[in-house]
């Protein structure tokens, strides 16, 4: 625990929530009142500023337009049923945004700017947060490369800002999912793992081809043989097969560590399933629906919170489930709400109260 330093605030003249209707808000449309901004200047974290909300002034050389060092999380804070604000497994986060600093060369933001400044800002936006179910405020915290030059070298100036959105489920339905063999997401040595803003740009040809075809992500593959699944778009994957939950395992270093990935797998555990973390082809996925051992598959993260595939297509060859005969999924998502929501024990010391 770091000792808790006042951040500066400067308040917004008038609030936006004035009228403002915090009911099925779509996903990261609006913003609230306030955001976190600091600099790294000459080594040091400074300006840590509680500012109103507004567009950034910055040079047209700065680095990250050029060169994609930008690194972003993303974090949920609820209203549990007695009113508390919440922010879920913000450590988790914070340690996954400095593991993806350290990838791409950027500086370590210290807890007493990331967690404590996330802390401030929420205290300060709290009234923000949606109370309606599958509703949250959404932290954006992201940090970029801000040197004002055309060079190809790691920035030595930096800023780091935290942005929050009320909002609702980033997936309404459950969804149609096309297992991708032609493009590539992450390979082994490369940032896959990593929180990186260029992962999710390179991702978008691929999402936008299978939408086209009618599809809501793609579900990639390794970049060798197009044979062993990664992660979906913007969640992990996780197969109910053969009463086991399987998922792929994180060793490559192809895939995001991702936080509601772990508190699920927590929770599958809690509920007596057995875990196996590994690789998975599609050829075992296959084999397995048509013997009927593949029952569930769904994703996770952090804006898709658990959401249920009804439908996984290779090729031409078409897997569907019938999500509304699903035990496992709505059980393990309901447990995990109960803790969000204040309504169980939080026995694994996930939430923050603010
Ligand atoms: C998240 O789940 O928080 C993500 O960052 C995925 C997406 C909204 C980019």
């Amino acid at each position: 625990m770091v000792a808790t330093q006042e951040i500066p605030v400067i308040k917004a003249a008038q609030s936006k929530l004035e009228g403002f209707s915090l009911e099925n808000v779509p996903f990261g449309k609006y913003f609230t009142d306030h955001m976190l901004e600091a600099d790294y200047i000459d080594g040091t974290w400074q300006n840590v500023t509680i500012k109103p909300y507004g567009p950034l002034s910055l040079d047209p050389s700065v680095a990250a337009l050029h060169y994609g060092q930008a690194i972003f999380e993303g974090i949920k804070a609820y209203k549990d049923d007695a009113g508390n604000a919440v922010v879920f497994r913000l450590q988790d986060n914070f340690k996954r945004f400095n593991i993806s600093a350290e990838r791409m060369m950027m500086p370590a933001v210290p807890e007493e700017i990331f967690v404590e400044g996330i802390r401030q800002l929420i205290a300060v936006d709290k009234n923000w947060i949606p109370a309606q179910a599958d509703h949250s405020l959404y932290i954006r915290p992201f940090m970029f490369s801000s040197d004002e030059l055309i060079g190809v070298r790691p920035s030595e100036n930096y800023k780091f800002l935290v942005i929050l959105s009320p909002t609702g489920p980033y997936y309404g339905t459950p969804m149609r999912i096309y297992v991708e063999e032609q493009y590539v997401r992450a390979v082994k040595g490369g940032i896959g793992y990593a929180k990186a803003a260029g992962n999710y740009g390179a991702s978008m040809m691929a999402t936008a081809i299978a939408r086209d075809k009618g599809y809501d992500q793609v579900l990639w593959t390794d970049a060798y043989e197009h044979k062993y699944v990664q992660e979906i778009g913007t969640m992990n994957v996780i197969f109910i097969l053969n009463g086991k939950a399987v998922t792929p395992d994180l060793e490559a270093g192809t895939i995001l560590h991702g936080v509601t990935r772990m508190s699920v797998l927590t929770i599958l555990k809690e509920m007596g399933l057995e875990i196996e973390e590994r690789p998975i082809s599609i050829d075992e996925l296959i084999d397995a629906y048509k013997a009927g051992t593949l029952k569930e598959v769904f994703g996770t993260g952090t804006a898709a919170t658990v959401s249920p595939i009804k439908e996984l297509r290779y090729k031409d060859f078409v897997m569907n489930f019938d999500v509304a005969s699903w035990t496992v999924m709505p059980e393990a998502k309901r447990l995990l709400d109960d803790i969000r929501y204040g309504r169980s024990e939080d026995r694994y010391g996930w939430l923050v109260t603010i």
